[in-house]
């Protein structure tokens, strides 16, 4: 147990990435995980959209007026939380934080990119979705970048510890 803890202990954003694409089974690792997450009433209220090709990349990261959004990671997973759904955030973001650890266990880094939700929720950019396969009705949260790590970061930057109240 101590050392699944360690492990969990371990994840960190991370900002440098290697080229080097991740493998079928490390992106088949990261899916199962997200597929395991828990969600209002098992409804799975979510929606991925993995982008690996160079060329869309570097096209959304234009879109998002930023200039290397995504820490040239080589892959992308654009999340998606379905509108019509008891809790489709929440379930999405655990989701989220499934991959973000099973990536840990794959020897792969992590990074939350807040600004896909601006460039895939414009109405400037309708079109984007249905390109990129998304059903209709869902809402983009967030995006993960996912490659190899280009740096060791284990210190956790500061935790607040005056987060919890006792009843007991
Ligand atoms: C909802 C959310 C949005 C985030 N957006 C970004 C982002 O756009 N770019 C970025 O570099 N990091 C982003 N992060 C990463 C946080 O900055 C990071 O998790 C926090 O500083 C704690 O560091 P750690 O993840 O290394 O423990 C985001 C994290 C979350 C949960």
């Amino acid at each position: 147990m101590e050392q699944e803890l360690e492990f969990l202990k371990k994840r960190r954003s991370i900002r440098r990435y290697k080229t080097e694409q991740i493998s079928e089974q490390q992106l088949h690792d990261l899916e199962e995980m997200a597929t395991l997450a828990a969600s209002a009433m098992n409804e799975q209220a979510w929606f991925f959209v993995v982008i690996q090709k160079p060329e869309i990349l570097q096209e959304l990261a234009e879109l998002s007026g930023r200039s290397n959004p995504f820490y040239s990671a080589p892959t992308l997973v654009v999340a998606f939380a379905r509108n019509e759904a008891v809790s489709s955030v929440v379930d999405t973001a655990f989701a989220m934080s499934n991959m973000m650890n099973a990536a840990v266990a794959d020897g792969l880094g992590t990074c939350f990119i807040n600004v896909m939700k601006d460039v895939f929720n414009d109405p400037r950019h309708s079109e984007l979705k249905a390109a990129c396969g998304v059903p209709a009705g869902f809402e983009c949260i967030g995006s993960l970048a996912v490659g190899y790590p280009d740096e060791i970061r284990t210190v956790p930057t500061d935790r607040r510890w005056d987060v919890f109240s006792y009843i007991r």
